[in-house]
């Protein structure tokens, strides 16, 4: 599958700013810093000129932010709204940042009928946090389907990096069809999580 464009379309900290949804929306969750920015820019093919901020320090992104994304397969051309919603669990985040982002976050996820699927993030070094296991049970509550990456692969020793996985897939209670590794430093796992990101795509009616 290829990305014909991908724009910026707005940033939301209300309900209120939601945009009017698109037809097809695919959300990104995941823990402060678990590498959001960098997975979005790199599935996007954005490692020049970001689509996505990247920083260094976490908790940036206290916002829904909304991108429409322009897709080609084989089959029909899409056209979605790629979600990248508030890191959590940032705990330097000020109280009144960290109460927010779980009302609105699950109102978006509960209130929107367009959404087809979320991409759950999970730092492959650290496995599950508390914060990611209360955001598993609210999305197998929701029922939607997920998909899960397990980030910076890069970081691990080729020694490790098996044993690893089939641990972090085990905390996850997943099957390896559902996770991908991914690294947004070398790019392996981009191909595949599109794919994925594509059968979602096509399970509307
Ligand atoms: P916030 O929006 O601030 O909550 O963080 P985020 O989840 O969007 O993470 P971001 O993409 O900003 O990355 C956080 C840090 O991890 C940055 O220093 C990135 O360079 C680094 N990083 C992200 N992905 C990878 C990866 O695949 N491999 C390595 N080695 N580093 C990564
Ligand atoms: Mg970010």
């Amino acid at each position: 599958m290829d990305v014909l464009d991908a724009q910026f379309i707005a940033g939301a900290t209300t309900l209120g700013q939601l945009p009017p949804p698109a037809r097809s929306e695919i959300a990104f969750a995941g823990r402060s810093n678990v590498g959001k920015s960098s997975l979005i820019n790199r599935l996007l093919g954005r490692t020049r000129s970001a689509v996505a901020r990247v920083s260094g320090t976490p908790g940036k992104t206290q916002e829904i932010n909304f991108y429409r994304v322009a897709v080609r397969d084989s089959e029909r051309d899409h056209e979605f709204f790629l979600v990248d919603l508030p890191g959590y669990g940032f705990a330097k985040a000020p109280l009144e940042v960290r109460r927010r982002w779980r009302p609105l976050i699950e109102a978006y996820l509960g209130g929107t009928p367009e959404l087809r699927g979320v991409v759950q993030l999970i730092d492959v070094r650290h496995g599950p946090s508390a914060d990611d296991h209360r955001m598993l049970e609210y999305l197998a509550g929701t029922g939607l389907p997920t998909l899960f990456a397990l980030t910076k692969v890069d970081k691990l020793k080729s020694t490790q990096r098996e044993a690893r996985l089939a641990e972090a897939m085990r905390d996850l209670g997943v099957d390896p069809e559902q996770a991908v590794p991914f690294s947004a430093v070398t790019g392996e796992g981009r191909d595949e999580l599109l794919d994925s990101i594509r059968s979602l795509l096509n399970e509307e009616s």
